[in-house]
């Protein structure tokens, strides 16, 4: 266990700024808002260490302070060296919580932040809750850690990517805790993959190029959630949108929203503007960045930077590259100028400001649920990955109406049993894709 470190971050000076706009957020987050005002008073989470490794963002700042409110502990790292928001992880620290984030730290810093977030106080007791996004502290107590695991209640997990290793995990049988799988609440990925990305794909391009991007030719790889929100955004920009799928359901799905399905090797010599999303590997690669055209702009929208081979462009073309700003650079390949965001990690966090608070709030209402479920019913789970029941799906959705002036319509009781459902919910079988 190491010595206590009560915080890092870049300059607590930002912390006032950084309140402000928390309190800006808050009004935006009527989901953390209301869990707050229902559970505040009784302190459900008393007694937990929450370590949280998730974009030390002002939504973020929110959720972790409904956790504190809710009666819990909290250290907290960013699971992505370029996503932190400095006056977000400034006020956090000022409030007292042990934040270590900040924003273009190195990968041996990233991972001295999240063990930091291990032990908690000077008297340096382990955590006994996960909070994660992406898998990256879940690994580390597992396979660095193990000695830890014994404490631990259980994780809940913020995204595809992460949820995606934690089945690998089950199904290897090295997954040692109980998990919620967050990311497959519909209130989740149907919302902040989507929408989310359809409001911070493009500020993120405009942030980083200032391009005009009407008339431009974009390529969106993978037509998931996050595919099709991002190549919406893009449409919404006035570009001819381009998209590649491995999966027919979903090609189809992207055909008959209107845009041209085409494999990448076919599409990257008419593109302009690359985006992947897709969570795999090796998507745009060194046959793709020589045929690319002059000036093409290429980022990623999913959780790693694997999906551009970058290792092999700064292998191969790394001299060439020069900073045109931070989380802006320039390779010369093939005599062509290349122009790479966020140097190939996600885009919308590392050039822009990430998700709007609203579509947050109900993604990390969601997290907050999670988390109070596996610390007050640990007993009820085995080392499996669960998802929330859809009771507390439908009840993020319906925190989250008034705010955007939605009113139900009530339905009736013969309603009800005319489509087999009850007058309180759920509305919907297991089976309904939304
Ligand atoms: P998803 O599974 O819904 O979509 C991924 C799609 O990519 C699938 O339809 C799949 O068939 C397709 N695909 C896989 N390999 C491909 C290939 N070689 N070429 C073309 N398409 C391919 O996953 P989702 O939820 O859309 O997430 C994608 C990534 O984005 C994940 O890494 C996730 O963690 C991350 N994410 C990022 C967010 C952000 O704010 N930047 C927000 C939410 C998720």
């Amino acid at each position: 266990t190491s010595t206590y470190v009560p915080y890092k971050v870049k300059d607590i000076a930002l912390a006032e700024w950084g309140r402000k706009e928390i309190r800006l957020a808050e009004a935006e987050m009527p989901g953390l808002m209301a869990l707050r005002a229902e559970y505040g008073p009784s302190k459900p989470l008393a007694g937990a260490r929450i370590a949280g490794c998730l974009h030390m963002t002002i939504q973020t700042a929110v959720l972790i302070e409904t956790l504190v409110e809710l009666g819990a502990d909290v250290t907290w790292s960013s699971c992505n060296i370029f996503s932190t928001q400095d006056h977000a992880a400034a006020a956090i620290a000022a409030a007292g919580i042990p934040v270590y984030a900040w924003k273009g730290m190195n990968e041996e810093e990233f991972n001295w932040c999240i063990e930091q977030t291990l032990f908690f106080g000077e008297d340096r007791q382990p955590l006994n809750m996960i909070l994660d996004d992406g898998g990256d502290l879940t690994n580390m107590v597992f396979d660095v850690y193990p000695e830890l695991i014994g404490g631990i209640k259980g994780l809940s997990e913020e995204t595809t990517t992460g949820v995606h290793r934690l089945y690998e995990r089950m199904k290897n049988g090295t997954l040692h805790l109980p998990a919620i799988n967050v990311n497959d609440s519909v209130t989740k990925s149907k919302f902040d993959n989507k929408y989310g990305c359809r409001e911070s794909l493009v500020d993120a391009i405009r942030r980083a190029t200032d391009l005009m991007l009407a008339g431009k030719v974009a390529v969106v790889a993978g037509y998931g959630d996050v595919g099709k929100g991002s190549a919406e955004s893009l449409r919404g920009a006035g570009c001819r949108v381009l998209v590649t799928e491995i999966d027919p359901i979903c090609a189809l799905q992207a055909a008959m929203d209107g845009y041209e399905v085409l494999p990448m090797d076919e599409a990257v010599t008419r593109a302009n503007i690359f985006v992947t999303a897709t969570g795999n590997i090796g998507i745009i690669k060194d046959r793709h960045f020589r045929a690319m055209r002059d000036k093409s702009v290429v980022c990623n929208i999913g959780h790693f930077d694997n999906e551009i081979d970058m290792a092999w462009l700064n292998e191969t073309y790394g001299q060439t590259k020069s900073q045109i700003k931070p989380q802006v650079d320039m390779y010369e390949v093939d005599g062509k100028e290349i122009i790479v965001l966020a140097e190939g990690r996600l885009v919308n966090l590392g050039c822009a400001m990430g998700h709007p608070s609203f579509v947050m709030s109900c993604s990390f209402s969601n997290q907050t649920l999670a988390q109070l479920e596996l610390w007050t019913n640990a007993d009820k789970y085995e080392n499996k990955v669960y998802v929330l029941p859809k009771v507390l799906d439908e009840k993020v959705a319906a925190l989250h109406l008034s705010h955007v002036g939605a009113k139900l319509e009530p339905l009736a009781q013969d309603q009800a049993d005319y489509i087999g459902v009850q007058v309180s919910g759920p509305f919907k079988s297991e089976l309904y894709r939304y």
